[in-house]
């Protein structure tokens, strides 16, 4: 009876095991058709400053390893957690231009198809125009499956300038700061080891010819009155 009960157990944990391989191998399948899929990517860049009243570019390009077909692709913009449109389009293959519906007065398409970019210029940058822009494309090739990457985009005034100067202000300051601190502790260390050279030749003195410390050192005035000879 317990033999037996091992033995199931056995067969049991032989079981799970198969089914952990067999996970592992989907796992795997599923990872390489991930990687023939398609990608959007905003580039290495995630997010850009500009100032107001400039425009930006809002880069976006994709890559597919088994090719596109009729690729919808679109630009949004987060605006307070609602998605406002800005343009969308579809490429009806590789290297064929996209009739882009435009949908923002700001909004320029300025990507091409020959280079799978499409990248968008905003211009006339508002403060309002701050926030998330999501690239979204859609392959048909691959069941409709969505992909899309975000941009973000802060928006700043003169008054960064400004900001910058205080900050280079501060730091000159810091630096000068650290340099004097660094000069004193330099001095510092220059006097006491001097002091000492000097203690020590008058300990010598002391020891070897207690009395005529001032002339044999050759400096008669200063030394006399800086260091009381009466310590011991
Ligand atoms: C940017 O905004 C500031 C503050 O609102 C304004 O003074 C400035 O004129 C704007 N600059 C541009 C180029 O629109
Ligand atoms: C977001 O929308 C809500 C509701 O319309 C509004 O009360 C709020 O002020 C908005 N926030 C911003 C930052 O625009
Ligand atoms: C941007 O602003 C300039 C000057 O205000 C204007 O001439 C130009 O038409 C604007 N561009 C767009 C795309 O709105
Ligand atoms: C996409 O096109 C724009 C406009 O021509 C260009 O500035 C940008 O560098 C391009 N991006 C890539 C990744 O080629
Ligand atoms: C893809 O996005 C669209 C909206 O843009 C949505 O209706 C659809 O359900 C999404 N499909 C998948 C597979 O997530």
């Amino acid at each position: 009876m317990e033999l037996q009960g091992r033995k199931s157990f056995l067969h049991r944990c032989a079981k799970s095991g198969d089914v952990v391989h067999a996970g592992l191998v989907i796992t795997l399948l599923v990872g390489v058709w991930y990687s023939q899929a398609l990608e959007v990517s905003t580039g290495k860049v995630h997010f850009i400053e500009v100032m107001n009243g400039s425009s930006v570019l809002l880069p976006c390009t994709y890559a597919s390893c088994i090719g596109i077909k009729n690729l919808y692709f679109s630009w949004q913009f987060k605006d307070n957690g609602t998605l406002i449109k800005l343009c969308e389009a579809v490429i009806p293959g590789e290297g064929i231009e996209p009739n882009v519906k435009i949908y923002h007065e700001r909004v320029e398409f300025v990507g091409t198809s020959k280079k799978s970019n499409i990248s968008i210029l905003l211009h006339n940058v508002t403060f309002e125009d701050q926030g998330e822009y999501i690239c979204f494309a859609r392959n048909p090739k691959e069941k409709d499956r969505n992909h899309s990457a975000v941009f973000t985009l802060y928006v700043v005034d003169e008054l960064r300038v400004v900001d910058n100067t205080l900050t280079l202000i501060i730091v000159s300051v810091l630096g000068g700061v650290i340099g004097l601190i660094i000069l004193i502790m330099v001095v510092k260390a220059v006097v006491i080891a001097v002091l000492n050279r000097v203690q020590e030749k008058n300990k010598e003195c002391l020891v070897s010819s207690s009395g005529n410390d001032n002339t044999e050192n050759g400096l008669p005035g200063s030394k006399a009155d800086s260091k009381p000879t009466p310590k011991a």
